[in-house]
C-alpha cells in the first residue's frame, strides 16, 4: 500500500481502489464527511493547495467553500461556482457533490484552476463593453448627422419657408387695414341711423341716410367683408400649417415608437414646406392610390420625402414636372417621386447613395441626403429603387412594409 496517498485524516470507508484512482487524476478531489470535515485529498488537491500559499493545506482549500454552497448542494445534490482567490490571483471552479439515497452521507468536492478561462472571459467582457461604448457613440453620431442634415436642409429652405409665411401674413395685414376702414364706415352709418331714430321726424332723414350709404359704399362693403374675413382666416391657417409642418419635420425621431401613419399626409405637408422652391419652375402631378396607415417614424419618412423632393426640384433647371404617386401592393406601400430633370449617368447611379457623393456646388449639396434616406428606409425594413435616364428624368420609389416585422415596433416602444 506504499502507492496509497498519504492522508492526514482517515479516508473513511472509501475503497482503496477508489483512492488509487483519485491519486492518478489531474483534477483536485477532496472527499468530505457528512459534517463537512476533510476525509481525504488526492495528490492534485495537495499540489493545488500548495499553490495558494506556503504551507497551505487541502483543508484550507476546502475551507474556502462557503457554507451556503454546501447547503445548496445538500438540497440539489450538486453545486458549482467560481471561487476567487486574491493572493495569489487564482480563480477556482469548485464543484460540490452530495450523495442521496444509498449514497446519502457521501460528499466530495473538485477544484479546477480556471484562471486562464476567467481572464479570457474578463478580456472578452472588456472588449464587449468597449464595443458597446463605440456602438453607442456611433449611434449618437449618426443621430447627430441625421439631425444636422435635416437642419441643413431646413436652413436651405428657410428663405423659401419665410416667403411662404410672409405672403399670407402680407395679405392678412393688408386685409386688416381694409377692415379698419370698413369698420369706420360701418360705425359712421350706425351713428347716422341712431341719429335718425332720435330725430323728431325720422322719415325726413331717409334721403340723408341713403346718400350716406352710397357715399360709404355700403353695398360693396357688405359683399367684400365676408370674403376678406375668409381670405384672412385661410392665410392664418396656411401659416399655422407651415409652422406645424416645420415642427413635425424638425422633431428628432429617437426613442419614439413607430406608429401607423398616413404617408400621403406626410407627403403633402412635406411638399408644403418645399413648395416655395418648386412653384416657379415645377408643375406637380399627383396620382395617389389607396394607402393604408404605414407603421413608421413619420418625421423620418418625411425627411426622406423632403430629400427626394428637393433633389427632384434641383434636377430641373428651367421648367419641368414632378409626378408623385402612391400605391400599395401585397403588404408594401410605395411612394414614387419622378422628375423630368437632368437624369443620372449610368456610372454614377451606384454612387448616389454614398455619403458625401455630390455633383452639386458647395453650399447647395452635402452629398448626405440620399445616404440618410437609405439608412432611414433600411431601418424601416424597406428599400429605395431608382431608375434614371440622362436628359430625360429620374424616378425614386420608396417601398415600405405596412407593418414592421414582429417585435421591432414593440422593441422600439
Ligand atoms: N432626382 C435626381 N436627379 C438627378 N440627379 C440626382 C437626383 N437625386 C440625386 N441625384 C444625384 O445624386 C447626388 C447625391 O444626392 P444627395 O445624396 O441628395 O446629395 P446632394 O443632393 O446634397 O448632392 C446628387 O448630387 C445628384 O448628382
Ligand atoms: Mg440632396
Amino acid at each position: 500500500m506504499s502507492e496509497r496517498p498519504d492522508t492526514s485524516t482517515h479516508p473513511g470507508d472509501w475503497s482503496d481502489d477508489m483512492l488509487w484512482a483519485l491519486a492518478a487524476v489531474d483534477t483536485a478531489v477532496l472527499l468530505v464527511d457528512p459534517d463537512g470535515a476533510l476525509v481525504h485529498a488526492n495528490e492534485a488537491a495537495r499540489l493545488l493547495a500548495m499553490r495558494l500559499g506556503d504551507g497551505s493545506t487541502p483543508a484550507q482549500l476546502l475551507a474556502r467553500v462557503p457554507d451556503a454552497a454546501w447547503d445548496a448542494a445538500v438540497i440539489d445534490g450538486r453545486w458549482s461556482g467560481d471561487l476567487v482567490v486574491d493572493e495569489p490571483p487564482i480563480v477556482l471552479e469548485a464543484r460540490l457533490y452530495c450523495g442521496r439515497g444509498e449514497h446519502a452521507g457521501r460528499r466530495f468536492a473538485t477544484f479546477t484552476d480556471v484562471s486562464a478561462r476567467s481572464a479570457r472571459e474578463g478580456e472578452l467582457q472588456q472588449r464587449h463593453d468597449e464595443l458597446q461604448r463605440t456602438y453607442r457613440r456611433l449611434a449618437g453620431a449618426q443621430e447627430q448627422l441625421l439631425q444636422s442634415e435635416k437642419m441643413a436642409s431646413i436652413g436651405q429652405l428657410a428663405a423659401g419657408v419665410a416667403h411662404e409665411i410672409n405672403n399670407p401674413i402680407g395679405y392678412v395685414h393688408s386685409n386688416l387695414g381694409t377692415l379698419q376702414e370698413y369698420t369706420g364706415a360701418l360705425m359712421a352709418l350706425i351713428e347716422g341711423y341712431a341719429n335718425a331714430l332720435g330725430a323728431d321726424d325720422p322719415a325726413s332723414c331717409r334721403d340723408a341716410i341713403r346718400g350716406m350709404r352710397e357715399r360709404l359704399d355700403f353695398d360693396f362693403i357688405s359683399g367684400d367683408l365676408p370674403q376678406l374675413l375668409s381670405e384672412s382666416r385661410e392665410g392664418i391657417e396656411r401659416v399655422t400649417k407651415i409652422v406645424q409642418d416645420l415642427k413635425d419635420f424638425s422633431r428628432v425621431g429617437r426613442d419614439e415608437a413607430m406608429r401607423p401613419s398616413d404617408l400621403e399626409r406626410g407627403l403633402e405637408s412635406t411638399l408644403n414646406i418645399v413648395w416655395n422652391d418648386l412653384k416657379y419652375k415645377v408643375r406637380v402631378e399627383k396620382h395617389y392610390g389607396e394607402l393604408p396607415l404605414v407603421e413608421c417614424h413619420a418625421s423620418e419618412i418625411n425627411q426622406v420625402l423632403m430629400n427626394l423632393l428637393i433633389n427632384a426640384g434641383q434636377s430641373i433647371a428651367e421648367r419641368g414636372t414632378i409626378s408623385l404617386a402612391t400605391g400599395c401592393e401585397d403588404d408594401e406601400a410605395w411612394i414614387s417621386i419622378a422628375d423630368s430633370g437632368c437624369g443620372i449617368a449610368e456610372e454614377s447611379l451606384q454612387k448616389i447613395f454614398d455619403p458625401f457623393y455630390t455633383t452639386k456646388p458647395i453650399g447647395r449639396g452635402t452629398g448626405l441626403g440620399l445616404a440618410i434616406c437609405y439608412s432611414i428606409v433600411a431601418k424601416h425594413h424597406g428599400r429605395i429603387e431608382v431608375s434614371s435616364r440622362l436628359g430625360v428624368g429620374t424616378t425614386f420609389r420608396v417601398v415600405l412594409p405596412v407593418r414592421q416585422p414582429a417585435g421591432v415596433a414593440d422593441a422600439q416602444a
